[in-house]
């Protein structure tokens, strides 16, 4: 049998993917910039298309998820296009791991929609390069897209209606900016209350601000690569906090409001700020996805004073300390799918953070 096995990691965007002007396809209104995390946001998928199965399953943390729910369906819509394009009609076995600590709240699927794609081209017997991977990857959840490959990724949102060019394309690799830290501060682990599906979908509808958004985020996107490439961390830091701050207003004008910062993050803000301050110049800089919990990048000199700073402020659970990461590997050894064809037992040991496959 068959089995490949990827890990692919999380990405953190600096210039945020929020609206889509096609909800089947995933095309967004708006370019994305993102920095692929290294591997301790990652997710381990095995994939197998084999004669002997009966019917496409898809097993995640150890649970065999219900491909009836039209959520579960639409994230693996990917599989579909995979056995069209490979020219195959056996079904599939999908394993997945999320190998974050479990209590961190960052159960992302974009590491877990890159790694799909990964695997499941390379079992269906496709060789696709990061472009055509990202086109996959983005039918289960955008952002996933930008997760097939490393460093600093651009999501060009295209213009074509079949998807066809909007595309994730590398900027850079993770080795320009080895410096570069993401120091995750988690104050809340649990469920949102709106997801980024329907939320932005709002957002669309209702908010008059966000056509200003669309008009700026095209300079944005031009100015951001030039500061990553630069590595101007105060020119980079004032666009990334400014950007974060605009996706978050839209959000709060969107109607019925959509809230995903809470007290905690304002903290986490108000600290930033005033160490920038402290420092004369801007060496932290906080951006939040639909969630309350922060991601601060910084550099390797400051990281030690910044995760001082956030695990000092009340609210702050947990604290990590990402690099860059350098995208998705496949592995010969610790598949998650036996050579009958069954999913393995596997879970994620949150001490050693190693995973373990029995
Ligand atoms: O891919 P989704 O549907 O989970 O969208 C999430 C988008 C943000 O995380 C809020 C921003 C981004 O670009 O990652």
């Amino acid at each position: 049998m068959n089995i490949v096995t990827c890990e692919a990691t999380a990405n953190i965007a600096v210039v945020k993917y929020w609206g889509k002007r096609d909800d089947k396809l995933i095309l967004p209104t708006n370019s994305s910039l993102s920095f692929t995390m290294d591997e301790q946001l990652r997710t381990r998928t095995s994939v197998a298309f084999d004669s002997s199965f009966k019917e496409d399953e898809f097993w995640l943390n150890g649970k065999k998820m219900d491909l009836t729910d039209k959520e579960t369906a639409e994230r693996l819509q990917q599989i579909d296009v995979i056995r069209k394009k490979a020219g195959i009609t056996t079904k599939a076995k999908i394993v997945s791991l999320n190998c974050f600590p479990t209590a961190a709240g960052f159960a992302s699927s974009a590491a877990g929609l890159a790694a799909l794609a990964c695997a499941a081209s390379k079992a269906a017997g496709l060789n696709l390069s990061p472009s055509e991977l990202s086109i996959l990857a983005r039918l289960g959840s955008g952002s996933a897209c930008r997760s097939v490959d490393g460093g600093f990724v651009e999501w060009k949102m295209g213009s074509k209606t079949d998807g066809s060019d909007s595309i994730a394309v590398q900027i850079a690799p993770a080795s320009h900016w080895p410096e570069l830290r993401n120091v995750i501060a988690v104050v809340d682990a649990g469920k949102k209350k709106v997801s980024s599906r329907a939320g932005m979908k709002q957002t669309i509808a209702t908010s008059v601000l966000y056509p200003a958004r669309l008009q700026y985020v095209p300079k944005l996107i031009e100015e951001m690569k030039k500061a990553v490439l630069a590595k101007d961390f105060a020119k980079f830091g004032e666009l990334t906090m400014r950007e974060s701050s605009n996706m978050h207003a839209v959000m709060l004008d969107t109607w019925p409001s959509i809230t995903y910062l809470n007290d905690y993050s304002k903290e986490i803000m108000y600290a930033v700020q005033e160490f920038n301050a402290s420092k004369g110049s801007i060496k932290a800089a906080y951006t939040f996805d639909a969630g309350p919990n922060a991601h601060v990048y910084t550099t390797a000199d400051q990281v030690e004073e910044v995760v001082k700073l956030l695990s000092r402020i009340e609210g702050v659970t947990k604290t990590m300390v990402c690099k860059v990461g350098e995208g998705p590997k496949y592995l010969n050894q610790g598949h998650l799918i036996d050579s009958n064809g069954n999913a393995k037992e596997a879970r994620f040991d949150e001490i050693k953070k190693e995973i373990i496959v029995k």
